[in-house]
């Protein structure tokens, strides 16, 4: 019941939020925190927020992913290998929410980089507020100070022939190659002062 209540202020919900964080947020563009975004998922990475039809949200650490506007659209790429829970996850929703940590936080991309969410609950393990988004499902991390929302319009698998050998070998020992969700970026929101946090 507890459950049913929290999926239906999920989505698209504005201002709902328990926590009021939602509010908070103020809208920005999709290029607005695009170069600290960038630098960002070098190091120590974004946190890609999926969720099933049913079930709670997972959130896993990802250090590649390209951010420009394709078909007419802001989108944001991401690339995720099959052997990941979240892959489960983008499968059956196509819908997922990418978070930019403060600095004071950046263990938490190592930690959601090395468990899976088949075995441990990592909002719960690193006290993580599951935010209610804007436009989809997935949650944002309200801990988190840049949050895009996105939804997959285009995805496509990484295939060895057709790229250099050197590339298969490195990224591609045994296989598990990357899907690559091509996510249309429906609302982007920041905390005012983000950029101070970052
Ligand atoms: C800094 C960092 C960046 C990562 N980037 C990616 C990535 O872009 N794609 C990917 O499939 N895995 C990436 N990983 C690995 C996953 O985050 C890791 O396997 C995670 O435990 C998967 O969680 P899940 O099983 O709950 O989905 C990265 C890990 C770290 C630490």
């Amino acid at each position: 019941m507890e459950k049913r209540s929290r999926q239906k202020k999920g989505v698209g919900d504005i201002g709902n939020s328990a926590s009021g964080y939602n509010l908070a947020k103020e809208d920005i563009t999709y290029l607005t925190y695009a170069a600290e975004t960038l630098r960002n998922l070098e190091a120590p990475g974004l946190l890609l927020v999926t969720q099933g039809k049913r079930g709670r949200p997972n959130i896993m650490t990802i250090g590649w992913a390209c951010l420009g506007s394709l078909w007419g659209r802001p989108c944001l790429v991401v690339l995720v290998r099959p052997s990941r829970y979240s892959y489960r996850l983008l499968e059956e929703s196509g819908e997922f929410t990418v978070n930019v940590l403060p600095r004071n936080l950046a263990e938490v991309a190592a930690y959601c980089g090395s468990v899976s969410g088949r075995e441990q609950d990592k909002f719960a393990a690193r006290a993580l507020t599951a935010m209610p988004a804007r436009q989809v499902r997935p949650p944002v991390v309200g801990e988190c100070v840049i949050h895009y929302e996105c939804r997959v319009i285009h995805y496509n698998d990484s295939r060895a022939t057709t790229m250099p050998p050197n590339i298969v070998q490195l990224a591609y020992p045994d296989g598990d190659r990357h899907r690559l969700y091509y996510g249309e970026i429906l609302a982007v929101y920041a905390d005012p002062d983000a950029s101070g946090r970052l």
